[in-house]
């Protein structure tokens, strides 16, 4: 079978970034521009100010990536680029981008959802094997997904409020940290002790999730603490945090891994870099004999590697969109591919 090159891009949030990937797997070149450093002083990211930092990126990011790649624009066969959810002006600069290049060389324009591009950040280290749950874990989702084969998806739980990414950040801005938090609490977890009395959040037989109670409850610990006059222990609250936080997505993933009778875990989206998540799966992964799969660490946060393996896959299965292709800051992954609406 003739090779397929896909070229990436990937706008949906405060990442520009673009990548060839070859068969759905293999990565030839990725670039990934990141104004992290430019929403930091705002604790968090502006929309305005992302989408005209995407503007001043996106053709710079293409050169360099053809540069790296050593490759022409007429060698691309796929153009796959990220439709939503997201921020719709961030949105609109990837997507914008990609009609582009379509319409100039005659490529196939390959729409994908955000969240099947992290699930399949895992296929490009090793393919995934069906029928499979993904736990997906970023700063927009919190799914629980089973995965008959390529490109099916069927949640079987989801966030009931906050997504576990979100309640990361919004824990270290409460603690006076770093955005994006999560990668500053799960460094400090690592440093502290569980001394703090925090709520399981939802734990209960379902697979669905929530998070802004054990958020409110680190709202009001640090807000009594300081009205007492006692000083805060940051590491303590990170560490106690992320042990509720890690024991309860391990224990649902767990139940959903003994019904659907699946065994291959897949981790994807930014918290699957979190080192307490990923110790506590391998142990559960190793005792119960299930396959576990993470996303390559610089695969975990938004980059177009992941959506130029999940385009390969969607081109497969005959998912085109022509030049109406528009972004969608909300949309399901799960309701069908009704793309150009
Ligand atoms: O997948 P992602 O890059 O963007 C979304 O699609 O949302 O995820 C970003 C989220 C942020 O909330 C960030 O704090 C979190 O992933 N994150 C982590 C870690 N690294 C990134 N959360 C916990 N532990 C980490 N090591
Ligand atoms: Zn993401």
């Amino acid at each position: 079978m003739k090779d397929i090159y896909c070229l990436a891009i990937e706008s949906s949030c405060d990442e520009t970034s673009m990548s060839i990937i070859k068969n759905g797997c293999i990565e030839i070149s990725t670039v990934v521009v990141t104004q992290i450093d430019i929403h930091k002083k705002f604790g968090g990211v502006v929309p305005e100010i992302a989408s005209r930092s995407h503007i001043e990126s996106i053709t710079i990011v293409l050169d360099e990536l053809l540069e790296k790649a050593k490759m022409g624009i007429e060698e691309i066969d796929i153009i796959g680029v990220t439709y939503g959810p997201g921020l719709i002006g961030s949105l609109l600069i990837g997507v914008e981008c990609a009609k582009t290049i379509s319409l100039v060389t005659g490529k196939p324009l390959i729409p994908v959802h955000h969240i099947a591009g992290h699930i399949y950040a895992n296929n490009l280290s090793e393919r995934l094997t069906f029928p499979l749950i993904a736990l997906v874990v970023s700063g927009g989702h919190t799914d629980l997904v089973y995965m008959k084969e390529d490109y099916s998806f069927e949640r079987i739980g989801s966030t009931l409020d906050d997504a576990v990414g979100e309640a990361y950040d919004k824990v270290a801005k409460i603690l006076g940290l770093d955005y994006p938090g999560g990668p500053v609490v799960d460094k400090l977890a690592h440093e502290g002790q569980d001394t703090y009395d925090l709520p399981y959040p939802l734990d209960d037989k379902s697979y669905n999730f929530s998070f802004s109670g054990i958020k409110s409850a680190v709202v009001n610990l640090v807000h009594n603490e300081k009205q007492r006059g006692n000083e805060i222990r940051v590491a303590d609250v990170c560490t106690s945090f992320q042990q509720r936080v890690v024991h309860i997505l391990t224990k649902k993933t767990k139940n959903a891994l003994k019904e659907y009778r699946v065994n291959n875990l897949v981790v994807a989206g930014g918290v699957a870099a979190n080192k307490a998540l990923r110790a506590s799966l391998a142990e559960m992964a190793q005792e119960n004999n299930i396959k576990l799969s993470f996303p390559e660490v610089k695969f975990c946060t938004d980059n177009a590697a992941m959506i130029g393996a999940a385009a390969y896959y969607a081109y497969q299965k005959g998912i085109r969109a022509n030049l109406e292709l528009n972004a969608k800051a909300i949309d399901s992954l799960y309701n069908g591919t009704k793309i150009n609406d």
